[in-house]
């Protein structure tokens, strides 16, 4: 009976996917070459996965030539900052371009969601001027309004329009003040300011961090988990896992490919980590609620807490808990040995959990917390529920 729901809620929310991802960026472009450089760059850096999943916006699009001198020696964040000015958070279209009360308005672009923004950066001046022709600058005082409305490339009212202007829309502070690119990144530092102490010890003592750092290139994610996090009651003391084990364990908190949060939102299947060696082996399973990310590991889930940093192919999250993969700890009884009243090395001021089962989950409960791996199974059902539950709250949003 179980299954016969199961099947049913599947197809449900397939459907709906569909629905959801009613648009895909990278496919209305595929078929203008003369976009292919914007259209590259939006995969390289993963915006199209955010332009993909929201509604009731605008993109500014490039052609080869003008994308050249956007380009031109920048970092690839850099790049992305500018590239995420030419997205706008509203919808625009030949005819509404032509129809400001005041002939001009200053419109959100998807940067200013970022954080980074400074002063009124995070905005687009668009101006209708007389005889036709619209404008496009940076709201910044000062700025060049030296950008044209070209033509409509692709319009699905309202959930996205697409049109070309004819060159970049310039913003001297993210040009002047470049986001660090992620070859020059501390990663250690980045962790110890994050609240993340802990776990960076352990990379650096165990030498993962140097995987970490020779992974860069090819696209990573870091899932840290908080100081909080290797507190919590559940934990396994590390100090009692071989070399070997500890080593998994920290391979398992990053991915091996770059995915910011708005990646992860739209990820529908298993991602692979670092500890991943053969097809299916440790590998993360990801769910949404909104705008909330949710990592399963098949042992316990976690919340994905924070961006630490986002660097095209370096992303960095902080999570609540530690992950604690299932290929580790999902067989009873758990290799991790009951703890002793001795303290654990990686916290002298925590008195050590006793703990009968130390693969139970650290996380809020939501998820199974049995030390077999059944646990995604028997979660089938309510996983579905989630899923559908995030996809109505977008539908409805
Ligand atoms: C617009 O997006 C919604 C989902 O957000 C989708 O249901 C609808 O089909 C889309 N409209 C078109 C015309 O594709
Ligand atoms: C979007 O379109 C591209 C090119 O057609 C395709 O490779 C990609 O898988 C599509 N993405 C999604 C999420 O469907
Ligand atoms: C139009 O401009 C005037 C003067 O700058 C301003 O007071 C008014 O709020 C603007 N109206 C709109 C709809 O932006
Ligand atoms: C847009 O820029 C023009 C030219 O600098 C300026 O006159 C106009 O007031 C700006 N629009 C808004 C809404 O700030
Ligand atoms: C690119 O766009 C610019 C500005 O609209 C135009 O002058 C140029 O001819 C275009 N280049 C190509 C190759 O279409
Ligand atoms: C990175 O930061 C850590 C901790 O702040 C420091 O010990 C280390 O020397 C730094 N590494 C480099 C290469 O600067
Ligand atoms: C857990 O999964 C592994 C293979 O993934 C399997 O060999 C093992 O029997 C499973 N353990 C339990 C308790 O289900």
């Amino acid at each position: 009976m179980r299954s016969t729901r199961s099947l049913f809620l599947v197809l449900i929310v397939s459907a709906m996917c569909t629905a959801v991802t009613a648009h895909n960026i990278t496919d209305i472009l595929k078929d203008h070459p003369e976009y292919s450089q914007f259209n590259g760059y939006l995969s390289q850096t993963k915006l199209a996965d955010e332009i993909n999943r929201r509604t009731t916006i605008t993109v500014l699009v490039l052609n080869n030539s003008a994308m050249s001198a956007l380009v031109g020696n920048n970092p690839i964040t850099v790049i992305k900052d500018e590239l995420m000015v030419h997205v706008l958070l509203d919808y625009f279209d030949g005819k509404k371009l032509h129809q400001f009360s005041n002939g001009t308005t200053l419109t959100t672009t998807l940067y200013q969601t970022t954080g980074n923004a400074q002063g009124n950066s995070g905005f687009v001046n668009i101006t209708d001027l007389r005889g036709g022709k619209v404008a496009f600058g940076a709201a910044a005082l000062g700025s060049k309004l030296d950008s044209f409305y070209s033509k409509s490339i692709k319009q699905i009212p309202y959930n996205i329009s697409v049109i070309k202007i004819s060159y970049p829309i310039i913003v001297q502070s993210i040009l002047a003040a470049p986001a660090p690119s992620a070859s020059d990144v501390n990663i250690t530092a980045l962790l110890e300011k994050a609240g993340c102490k802990t776990f960076a010890g352990l990379l650096v003592s165990s030498g993962v961090i140097k995987t970490y750092e020779s992974a860069v290139a090819d696209g990573l994610t870091v899932f840290a988990p908080s100081d909080e996090a290797f507190k919590a009651k559940g934990v396994p003391d590390l100090s009692k896992l071989r070399d070997a084990d500890v080593v998994a364990l920290l391979e398992y908190h990053a991915a091996s490919s770059y995915n910011p949060v708005g990646t992860l939102i739209i990820t529908k299947n298993p991602i692979s980590t670092l500890a991943t060696k053969g097809l299916g082996k440790f590998d993360l399973t990801v769910t949404t609620a909104g705008d909330e990310v949710t990592l399963h590991t098949g042992v316990a889930s976690s919340r994905v807490a924070a961006t630490v940093l986002d660097s095209t192919p370096l992303a960095i999250l902080t999570v609540d808990n530690v992950l604690l993969p299932s290929e580790l700890f999902g067989k009873a009884p758990s290799p991790a040995p009951a703890r002793e009243p001795a303290q654990s090395p990686l916290d002298a001021s925590q008195p050590a959990a006793p703990s009968e089962t130390p693969a139970e989950s650290p996380a809020d409960g939501s998820e199974d917390s049995t030390v077999h791996n059944a646990s995604v199974h028997e979660n089938a059902p309510a996983f579905f529920a989630a899923v559908l539950t995030v996809i109505c709250s977008v539908i409805l949003s």
